[in-house]
């Protein structure tokens, strides 16, 4: 018997989804594959959105911006993806978060903090830019978020673990591939479980390629013969639609 409790139990997308479209800054974690960074880029989107790719390497003209030298050998400030954000409302993808370097953490806190206490000076014009209402946050790692520093991990208090593939994501696959893809890119699978990408990966490889063997063996190396019957199966046993869909 299922309770009223359970009844109203969110799945793990429907949580970030609900996060999303509530809160202004929302940290999505969990395994690889999943769709959290295509989430973050396409789903309740007010108007556009930046991806942020944090590295070892990044520093404050990623964020904030820097001088570049024109043609005609006069320096401008060109403002960095975090500021074009503020400015316009946009969605900041903050993809893979906990690869940030400590040099830019402190310029990262101002730039997701919320946006009553933040401003940013243009060092030409003096303009000061606050962040626009509708600026929103999307951080996305794989890990735990205890991975992050601490003051980062306080701007980021809507938290949303993830470790299935995005429904549509699934149902993006032909037909066929559907159920294999939801078995094989359960978290439970453990170590014998297949990432999402390997399944967009050898759709795309087989409809090119038509050839079922190659394409399971060089997609899933660990699991190819299983993998070849199975879709064999699938594939014998759809509809004249689904497979023209496929
Ligand atoms: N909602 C979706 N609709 C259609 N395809 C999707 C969707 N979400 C993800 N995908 C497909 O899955 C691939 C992987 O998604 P994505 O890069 O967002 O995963 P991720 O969770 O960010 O992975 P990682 O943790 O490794 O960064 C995408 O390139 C896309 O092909
Ligand atoms: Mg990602």
């Amino acid at each position: 018997m299922t309770t009223k409790k359970q009844e109203n139990q969110l799945t793990e997308w429907q949580r970030a989804q609900f996060a999303t479209e509530h809160s202004n800054r929302v940290l999505l974690y969990g395994l690889p594959g999943t769709g959290k960074t295509y989430f973050g880029l396409n789903y309740a989107v007010k108007t556009e959105a930046h991806r942020l790719i944090c590295t070892e390497e990044m520093t404050d003209a990623d964020l904030i911006g820097c001088y570049k030298q024109n043609s005609q050998g006069t320096w401008t400030f060109h403002e960095g993806v975090g500021i074009k954000a503020w400015r316009t409302g946009a969605r900041l993808v903050v993809d893979e978060i906990n690869r940030m370097n400590g040099d830019v953490e402190s310029r990262m806190m101002a730039l997701i903090d919320s946006t009553a206490s933040s401003s940013w000076q243009h060092p030409d014009t003096g303009e000061v830019v606050k962040p626009h209402k509708d600026f929103s946050v999307v951080a996305t790692m794989n890990g735990l978020p205890e991975d992050l520093a601490p003051a980062i991990l306080d701007r980021l208090v809507v938290r949303c673990e993830v470790n299935r593939p995005h429904p549509d994501a699934l149902a993006s696959l032909p037909k066929y591939l559907q159920d294999l893809a939801t078995k094989m890119t359960d978290p439970d699978m453990g170590t014998d479980r297949v990432s999402l990408r390997s399944f967009v990966d050898f759709e795309a490889m087989y409809r090119k390629s038509g050839n079922l063997e190659f394409s399971t063996q060089v997609v899933f190396p660990n699991h190819h013969s299983d993998m070849s019957d199975v879709i064999r199966v699938a594939r014998s046993s759809a509809t004249p639609a689904e497979a023209e869909q496929s």
